[in-house]
């Protein structure tokens, strides 16, 4: 071995090592040379609070917010921001957003919040907005202009329709399939506003926009979707790089459509299944998506994780951290035009999932 691809080989190893026994190193590793236009920030999504009674709530979903904002704490360098992408709440309570905030009132730093559907339809977000302020604005950070939009919004006379109660018009979107729910959308008045906020953006400014469902349209069957999302991908056309980073799947799913690149976010509560595992139908999820491998359905952490993302020349690289399994990061290929999984793109390096359950 020459000394130089020794050094490598050392080097590759200590990477390794301190990637396997701490993970939250590897954000170290990402920074080199040429790192001045780098930053980083943390994404925790989905994390369910569900009240029992009084001051009990379910102690699992607890747990998971609880370990993603110890581990998010513990990046070093520190992300410039965290990023809390909704259903925050199960049941959209003042109890449950209490004490989800609560928990996540532990981030060090600044933490935007973007709205779920769980946190919304009990009162159409009243409680929410009080509690962190409006749903949709934009803010620039080193040369990138975020926007947060609230997609998770449906037809006016479905919303302000004749329900029993707040709860009862609830119940019929915190399903998975939610047969008597509707679809989600961004609605006219937020994409008008889009509109106006783009216009003062320059086409070279990279664009990143948080939405709490996908921008694209996914499967229906399970709101894995957004109706007016052609019309917002049309606002984000003209911009050389856009990345759209969403909550609500529960899952890791990664497509590139046109110019915009789409990640998905890991919930801290539990993983969904795939609609495609459901359906049998593999044209329920992009191509470029690598399915998470649920290997035991007996640990309660499994397929479950937060993200953090490392933005660099415009781009978004997007970590998965996966309580003690294989963390994942998916980036964008120059080459290929469109994000990749560095290690299990290429099927044949996929690892096949455990079918004995
Ligand atoms: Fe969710
Ligand atoms: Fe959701």
């Amino acid at each position: 071995m020459s000394n130089n691809s020794r050094r490598k080989f050392l080097k590759q190893s200590g990477a390794l090592l301190a990637a396997s026994t701490l993970p939250l190193t590897m954000v170290e590793l990402a920074f080199g040379k040429g790192s001045e236009d780098r930053f980083t920030f943390a994404y925790i999504s989905d994390s369910h609070i569900t009240q029992i009674k009084g001051n009990r709530f379910v102690r699992n979903w607890d747990r998971g917010l609880i370990r993603a904002v110890a581990e998010a704490n513990l990046l070093d360098p520190r992300p410039d921001f965290v990023f809390y992408g909704g259903d925050i709440a199960q049941l959209g309570k003042p109890e449950e957003i209490d004490h989800g905030l609560e928990i996540l009132g532990a981030l060090r730093g600044k933490t935007h919040y973007v709205m779920g559907e769980h946190d919304y339809y009990v009162d159409l977000g009243d409680y929410w907005r009080k509690q962190l302020g409006p749903d949709h604005y934009s803010f620039d950070h080193k040369g990138v202009h975020f926007v947060v939009l609230n997609s998770i919004l449906t037809h006016e006379s479905w919303m302000h329709g004749k329900w029993a109660s707040g709860m009862d018009r609830m119940k019929q979107m915190a399903r998975l399939d939610n047969p008597n729910g509707q679809p989600f959308m961004v609605g006219d008045a937020q994409r008008a506003w889009l509109k106006k906020d783009l216009a003062g953006i320059s086409k070279d400014t990279p664009v990143v926009v948080f939405s709490h469902s996908p921008l694209q349209k996914i499967y229906k069957g399970w709101n894995f979707w957004t109706d007016d999302a052609e019309q917002v991908q049309a606002l984000l056309k003209p911009f050389d790089k856009v990345t759209v980073l969403y909550g609500h799947v529960h899952q890791i799913q990664t497509n590139q459509i046109g110019n915009i690149s789409f990640h998905s976010a890991m919930a801290t509560a539990w993983p969904w299944p795939y609609p495609s595992t459901y359906r049998q139908k593999a044209s329920y999820l992009p191509k470029l998506t690598v399915n998470m491998n649920r290997a035991d359905p007996f640990f309660e952490r499994d397929a479950t994780g937060w993200q953090f993302i490392d933005v660099h020349s415009g781009r978004a690289d997007v970590n998965y951290i996966l309580p003690d399994n294989t963390n994942r990061k998916v980036v964008y290929d120059g080459k290929a035009g469109h994000p990749v999984d560095t290690k299990y793109q290429d099927p044949a390096s996929r690892i096949p999932p455990q079918k004995h359950f």
